[in-house]
Protein backbone atom coordinates (compact mmCIF):
# COMPACT_ATOMS: atom_id res chain seq x y z
CA UNK A 1 0.00 0.00 0.00
CA UNK A 2 1.40 3.28 -0.87
CA UNK A 3 1.64 6.40 1.61
CA UNK A 4 -1.34 8.23 1.86
CA UNK A 5 -0.85 11.84 0.31
CA UNK A 6 -2.03 14.70 -1.30
CA UNK A 7 -1.20 16.32 -4.61
CA UNK A 8 -0.90 19.71 -4.50
CA UNK A 9 0.46 20.51 -7.88
CA UNK A 10 -0.91 18.85 -10.34
CA UNK A 11 -2.27 20.43 -14.29
CA UNK A 12 -4.49 18.43 -15.47
CA UNK A 13 -3.47 19.18 -19.37
CA UNK A 14 0.05 18.00 -18.15
CA UNK A 15 -1.61 14.43 -17.84
CA UNK A 16 -2.35 13.94 -21.31
CA UNK A 17 -0.41 10.48 -21.79
CA UNK A 18 0.64 10.01 -25.96
CA UNK A 19 -2.13 6.83 -25.83
CA UNK A 20 -5.21 9.63 -24.60
CA UNK A 21 -3.91 11.83 -27.44
CA UNK A 22 -3.91 10.16 -29.99
CA UNK A 23 -7.31 8.28 -29.12
CA UNK A 24 -8.78 12.17 -28.72
CA UNK A 25 -7.07 13.58 -32.14
CA UNK A 26 -8.66 10.19 -33.98
CA UNK A 27 -12.09 11.11 -31.85
CA UNK A 28 -12.27 14.63 -32.60
CA UNK A 29 -10.64 14.44 -36.05
CA UNK A 30 -7.54 16.60 -34.96
CA UNK A 31 -4.33 15.86 -37.28
CA UNK A 32 -1.24 15.87 -35.02
CA UNK A 33 2.14 16.56 -36.55
CA UNK A 34 3.72 12.64 -34.76
CA UNK A 35 3.12 9.22 -36.49
CA UNK A 36 2.34 7.71 -33.36
CA UNK A 37 2.90 7.50 -29.63
CA UNK A 38 6.66 6.59 -30.25
CA UNK A 39 7.27 9.02 -32.26
CA UNK A 40 5.74 11.99 -29.91
CA UNK A 41 7.71 10.39 -26.68
CA UNK A 42 10.46 11.58 -28.38
CA UNK A 43 9.82 15.35 -28.53
CA UNK A 44 9.58 14.70 -24.87
CA UNK A 45 13.34 15.79 -24.23
CA UNK A 46 13.00 19.37 -22.65
CA UNK A 47 15.64 21.91 -22.63
CA UNK A 48 13.85 24.32 -20.46
CA UNK A 49 10.96 25.72 -19.14
CA UNK A 50 9.65 27.37 -22.90
CA UNK A 51 10.23 24.28 -24.28
CA UNK A 52 8.06 21.80 -22.58
CA UNK A 53 5.30 24.33 -22.76
CA UNK A 54 5.59 24.58 -26.84
CA UNK A 55 4.48 20.97 -26.87
CA UNK A 56 1.84 21.15 -23.61
CA UNK A 57 -0.07 23.85 -25.81
CA UNK A 58 0.07 21.88 -28.63
CA UNK A 59 -1.23 18.66 -27.83
CA UNK A 60 -4.16 20.61 -26.28
CA UNK A 61 -5.72 20.52 -29.54
CA UNK A 62 -6.88 17.31 -28.73
CA UNK A 63 -9.11 18.51 -26.17
CA UNK A 64 -12.17 19.32 -27.61
CA UNK A 65 -15.46 18.49 -25.88
CA UNK A 66 -16.62 17.69 -22.59
CA UNK A 67 -16.31 14.16 -22.98
CA UNK A 68 -12.39 14.95 -23.42
CA UNK A 69 -12.37 16.64 -20.18
CA UNK A 70 -13.81 13.79 -18.38
CA UNK A 71 -11.67 11.30 -19.78
CA UNK A 72 -8.88 12.88 -19.03
CA UNK A 73 -9.68 14.22 -15.54
CA UNK A 74 -11.19 10.17 -14.63
CA UNK A 75 -7.63 8.76 -16.24
CA UNK A 76 -5.68 10.95 -13.81
CA UNK A 77 -7.10 10.34 -10.59
CA UNK A 78 -7.36 6.64 -11.41
CA UNK A 79 -3.41 6.58 -11.47
CA UNK A 80 -3.25 9.36 -8.71
CA UNK A 81 -5.13 7.13 -6.53
CA UNK A 82 -3.33 3.52 -7.17
CA UNK A 83 0.07 6.08 -5.88
CA UNK A 84 -1.60 6.86 -2.68
CA UNK A 85 -3.76 10.24 -3.61
CA UNK A 86 -6.07 10.55 -1.07
CA UNK A 87 -6.89 14.50 -1.96
CA UNK A 88 -6.15 16.59 -5.28
CA UNK A 89 -5.92 20.04 -6.00
CA UNK A 90 -5.86 20.60 -9.73
CA UNK A 91 -4.96 23.29 -12.17
CA UNK A 92 -6.46 23.47 -15.13
CA UNK A 93 -5.34 26.43 -17.86
CA UNK A 94 -8.95 27.92 -19.24
CA UNK A 95 -7.20 30.85 -21.61
CA UNK A 96 -5.27 27.71 -23.54
CA UNK A 97 -8.66 26.40 -24.24
CA UNK A 98 -10.55 29.55 -25.04
CA UNK A 99 -7.93 30.60 -27.46
CA UNK A 100 -9.02 27.38 -29.33
CA UNK A 101 -12.56 28.40 -28.91
CA UNK A 102 -13.48 25.80 -26.52
CA UNK A 103 -15.41 27.04 -24.03
CA UNK A 104 -15.51 27.41 -20.20
CA UNK A 105 -18.34 25.57 -19.30
CA UNK A 106 -16.97 23.15 -21.47
CA UNK A 107 -13.78 22.49 -19.73
CA UNK A 108 -14.98 22.88 -16.14
CA UNK A 109 -18.27 20.50 -16.67
CA UNK A 110 -16.38 18.14 -18.31
CA UNK A 111 -13.64 18.45 -15.36
CA UNK A 112 -16.57 18.09 -13.19
CA UNK A 113 -18.03 15.43 -14.52
CA UNK A 114 -14.89 12.99 -13.03
CA UNK A 115 -14.40 15.01 -10.42
CA UNK A 116 -17.58 14.57 -8.88
CA UNK A 117 -17.67 10.73 -8.74
CA UNK A 118 -14.44 11.10 -7.96
CA UNK A 119 -14.36 9.99 -4.33
CA UNK A 120 -17.09 7.39 -4.68
CA UNK A 121 -15.05 5.63 -8.25
CA UNK A 122 -11.49 6.30 -6.78
CA UNK A 123 -11.80 7.54 -3.24
CA UNK A 124 -10.03 10.65 -4.15
CA UNK A 125 -11.42 14.24 -3.06
CA UNK A 126 -10.76 17.16 -5.29
CA UNK A 127 -10.77 20.30 -5.91
CA UNK A 128 -10.24 23.01 -8.61
CA UNK A 129 -7.82 26.04 -9.43
CA UNK A 130 -7.72 27.90 -12.36
CA UNK A 131 -4.88 29.78 -13.58
CA UNK A 132 -3.83 32.69 -15.67
CA UNK A 133 -1.14 32.62 -18.28
CA UNK A 134 1.52 34.54 -16.87
CA UNK A 135 2.46 35.14 -20.93
CA UNK A 136 -1.02 36.70 -21.25
CA UNK A 137 -2.01 39.94 -21.00
CA UNK A 138 -3.55 41.00 -17.62
CA UNK A 139 -6.61 42.06 -19.21
CA UNK A 140 -7.69 38.39 -20.56
CA UNK A 141 -6.81 37.28 -16.98
CA UNK A 142 -9.22 39.47 -16.03
CA UNK A 143 -11.55 38.18 -18.71
CA UNK A 144 -11.22 34.64 -17.76
CA UNK A 145 -12.19 35.84 -14.29
CA UNK A 146 -15.11 36.93 -15.91
CA UNK A 147 -16.39 33.60 -17.86
CA UNK A 148 -15.36 31.72 -14.41
CA UNK A 149 -18.31 33.29 -12.57
CA UNK A 150 -20.51 30.86 -13.49
CA UNK A 151 -18.73 28.03 -12.13
CA UNK A 152 -16.60 29.20 -8.98
CA UNK A 153 -19.03 26.86 -6.57
CA UNK A 154 -16.69 24.53 -8.96
CA UNK A 155 -13.14 26.54 -7.88
CA UNK A 156 -11.79 26.65 -5.03
CA UNK A 157 -8.73 29.51 -6.31
CA UNK A 158 -6.51 30.49 -8.49
CA UNK A 159 -2.92 30.27 -9.54
CA UNK A 160 -0.58 31.86 -12.61
CA UNK A 161 1.39 29.77 -14.79
CA UNK A 162 3.22 29.15 -17.93
CA UNK A 163 6.70 31.03 -19.18
CA UNK A 164 7.89 32.76 -15.99
CA UNK A 165 10.41 35.38 -16.33
CA UNK A 166 9.90 38.55 -17.61
CA UNK A 167 5.99 38.37 -16.35
CA UNK A 168 6.41 38.95 -12.54
CA UNK A 169 3.71 38.47 -10.21
CA UNK A 170 2.82 42.24 -9.97
CA UNK A 171 1.23 42.24 -13.17
CA UNK A 172 -1.50 40.13 -11.82
CA UNK A 173 -2.10 42.48 -8.93
CA UNK A 174 -5.58 43.40 -10.04
CA UNK A 175 -6.73 40.06 -10.96
CA UNK A 176 -5.85 38.48 -7.71
CA UNK A 177 -7.39 41.48 -5.58
CA UNK A 178 -10.78 40.95 -7.82
CA UNK A 179 -10.10 36.71 -7.27
CA UNK A 180 -10.17 37.54 -3.22
CA UNK A 181 -12.99 39.65 -3.19
CA UNK A 182 -14.54 36.27 -4.88
CA UNK A 183 -13.26 34.32 -1.91
CA UNK A 184 -11.12 32.65 -3.80
CA UNK A 185 -7.63 30.90 -2.80
CA UNK A 186 -4.80 31.93 -4.23
CA UNK A 187 -1.22 29.97 -5.02
CA UNK A 188 1.66 31.14 -7.76
CA UNK A 189 4.05 29.33 -9.35
CA UNK A 190 7.29 31.57 -8.37
CA UNK A 191 11.23 30.50 -8.22
CA UNK A 192 10.84 27.81 -10.85
CA UNK A 193 12.83 29.64 -13.79
CA UNK A 194 12.50 33.19 -11.90
CA UNK A 195 14.07 35.10 -9.75
CA UNK A 196 13.75 34.86 -5.67
CA UNK A 197 12.02 37.96 -5.96
CA UNK A 198 9.34 36.89 -7.77
CA UNK A 199 8.56 34.58 -4.21
CA UNK A 200 8.15 37.62 -2.33
CA UNK A 201 6.08 39.87 -4.81
CA UNK A 202 3.91 36.58 -5.01
CA UNK A 203 3.29 36.67 -1.28
CA UNK A 204 3.30 40.28 -0.99
CA UNK A 205 1.67 41.58 -3.64
CA UNK A 206 -0.77 39.01 -4.77
CA UNK A 207 -1.58 37.54 -1.59
CA UNK A 208 -0.61 33.86 -2.14
CA UNK A 209 -1.27 31.24 0.76
CA UNK A 210 1.27 28.76 -1.12
CA UNK A 211 4.19 28.92 -3.59
CA UNK A 212 4.15 26.56 -6.61
CA UNK A 213 7.41 25.12 -7.26
CA UNK A 214 9.80 28.24 -5.27
CA UNK A 215 12.55 26.03 -5.52
CA UNK A 216 14.96 29.09 -6.07
CA UNK A 217 14.21 30.55 -2.65
CA UNK A 218 17.01 28.83 -1.64
CA UNK A 219 19.26 31.48 -3.26
CA UNK A 220 18.05 34.24 -0.50
CA UNK A 221 18.68 33.45 3.22
CA UNK A 222 16.06 36.10 4.71
CA UNK A 223 13.74 34.61 1.96
CA UNK A 224 14.15 31.12 3.50
CA UNK A 225 13.94 32.35 6.66
CA UNK A 226 10.35 34.43 6.02
CA UNK A 227 9.17 31.14 4.09
CA UNK A 228 10.16 28.91 7.47
CA UNK A 229 8.43 31.73 9.90
CA UNK A 230 5.20 31.98 8.13
CA UNK A 231 4.99 28.38 7.48
CA UNK A 232 4.16 29.17 3.63
CA UNK A 233 3.67 26.18 1.93
CA UNK A 234 6.01 25.25 -1.17
CA UNK A 235 4.94 22.68 -4.03
CA UNK A 236 8.37 20.86 -5.23
CA UNK A 237 7.96 18.97 -8.51
CA UNK A 238 11.75 17.02 -8.61
CA UNK A 239 11.02 14.93 -11.75
CA UNK A 240 9.74 18.29 -13.33
CA UNK A 241 12.86 20.39 -12.46
CA UNK A 242 15.54 17.18 -13.70
CA UNK A 243 13.23 17.49 -17.40
CA UNK A 244 13.14 21.50 -17.24
CA UNK A 245 17.18 21.36 -16.02
CA UNK A 246 15.90 23.71 -13.16
CA UNK A 247 18.63 21.23 -11.87
CA UNK A 248 21.16 18.86 -13.22
CA UNK A 249 20.43 15.55 -11.61
CA UNK A 250 18.14 14.28 -9.11
CA UNK A 251 20.57 13.81 -6.75
CA UNK A 252 21.44 18.01 -6.54
CA UNK A 253 18.22 18.80 -6.02
CA UNK A 254 18.03 20.55 -2.61
CA UNK A 255 15.18 19.48 -1.67
CA UNK A 256 16.88 17.67 1.61
CA UNK A 257 18.19 21.32 2.19
CA UNK A 258 15.27 22.53 2.39
CA UNK A 259 13.77 20.06 4.86
CA UNK A 260 16.48 20.68 7.28
CA UNK A 261 15.95 24.53 6.46
CA UNK A 262 12.58 24.22 8.04
CA UNK A 263 10.43 24.69 5.18
CA UNK A 264 7.13 23.32 4.32
CA UNK A 265 7.89 21.31 1.45
CA UNK A 266 5.40 19.07 -0.82
CA UNK A 267 6.13 16.88 -3.25
CA UNK A 268 4.20 17.00 -6.32
CA UNK A 269 4.36 15.45 -9.99
CA UNK A 270 3.47 18.95 -12.08
CA UNK A 271 2.78 17.21 -15.52
CA UNK A 272 3.59 13.66 -15.02
CA UNK A 273 2.69 12.84 -18.54
CA UNK A 274 5.81 14.51 -19.91
CA UNK A 275 8.02 14.42 -17.06
CA UNK A 276 8.18 10.90 -16.16
CA UNK A 277 5.98 9.67 -13.55
CA UNK A 278 3.08 10.42 -11.15
CA UNK A 279 3.41 11.61 -7.69
CA UNK A 280 4.21 8.26 -6.01
CA UNK A 281 7.18 8.19 -8.66
CA UNK A 282 8.19 11.51 -7.25
CA UNK A 283 8.36 10.06 -3.93
CA UNK A 284 10.39 6.68 -4.89
CA UNK A 285 12.58 8.99 -6.89
CA UNK A 286 13.23 11.14 -4.03
CA UNK A 287 13.88 8.41 -1.47
CA UNK A 288 16.46 6.73 -3.90
CA UNK A 289 18.25 9.48 -5.42
CA UNK A 290 18.84 11.81 -2.06
CA UNK A 291 18.60 8.79 0.59
CA UNK A 292 15.46 10.29 2.13
CA UNK A 293 14.67 8.32 5.34
CA UNK A 294 10.91 7.23 5.77
CA UNK A 295 10.10 9.59 8.52
CA UNK A 296 11.58 12.57 6.05
CA UNK A 297 8.88 10.59 4.02
CA UNK A 298 6.19 10.96 6.26
CA UNK A 299 6.97 14.31 7.07
CA UNK A 300 6.42 15.15 2.80
CA UNK A 301 2.94 13.34 2.86
CA UNK A 302 2.08 15.20 6.52
CA UNK A 303 3.13 18.08 5.24
CA UNK A 304 0.54 17.71 1.95
CA UNK A 305 -2.50 17.36 4.33
CA UNK A 306 -1.26 20.41 6.22
CA UNK A 307 -1.61 22.24 2.81
CA UNK A 308 -3.86 21.40 1.49
CA UNK A 309 -6.99 23.97 1.39
CA UNK A 310 -9.37 21.43 3.15
CA UNK A 311 -10.54 24.54 6.12
CA UNK A 312 -14.62 23.54 5.27
CA UNK A 313 -13.25 19.65 6.24
CA UNK A 314 -11.13 19.84 9.41
CA UNK A 315 -12.27 16.17 9.98
CA UNK A 316 -11.16 14.97 6.65
CA UNK A 317 -8.16 16.87 7.42
CA UNK A 318 -7.61 14.96 10.26
CA UNK A 319 -8.46 11.71 9.41
CA UNK A 320 -5.84 11.88 6.46
CA UNK A 321 -3.00 13.13 8.72
CA UNK A 322 -4.32 10.00 11.18
CA UNK A 323 -3.45 7.56 7.93
CA UNK A 324 -0.30 9.08 7.24
CA UNK A 325 0.70 8.74 11.07
CA UNK A 326 -0.36 4.96 10.87
CA UNK A 327 1.44 3.85 7.56
CA UNK A 328 3.94 1.41 7.91
CA UNK A 329 6.32 1.12 5.73
N1 LIG B 1 5.60 25.69 -14.97
C1 LIG B 1 4.89 26.72 -15.43
N2 LIG B 1 3.76 26.57 -16.11
C2 LIG B 1 3.31 25.34 -16.33
C3 LIG B 1 4.00 24.25 -15.88
C4 LIG B 1 5.21 24.42 -15.16
O1 LIG B 1 5.89 23.48 -14.73
N3 LIG B 1 3.28 23.16 -16.27
C5 LIG B 1 2.19 23.61 -16.92
N4 LIG B 1 2.21 24.94 -16.97
ZN1 LIG C 1 3.43 23.70 -12.46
Amino acid sequence: MPLPKAELHLHIEGTLEPELAFELAARNGVELPYADTEELRKAYDFEDLQSFLNLYYELMAVLRTERDFEDLANAYLARAAAQGVRHAEIFFDPQAHLARGVGMGTVVEGLWRALGESEARHGVSTQLIMCFLRDESAESALETLEAAKPYLDRIVGVGLDSAEVGHPPVKFREVYEAAAALGLRRVAHAGEEGPPEYITEALDVLGVERIDHGLRCMEDAALVERLVRERIPLTLCPLSNVRLRTVDVLADHPLPAMLDAGLLCTVNSDDPAYFGGYVGDNFDAVRSALGLEEERLRELARNSFVASFLEHDEERRARYLAEVEAYRF
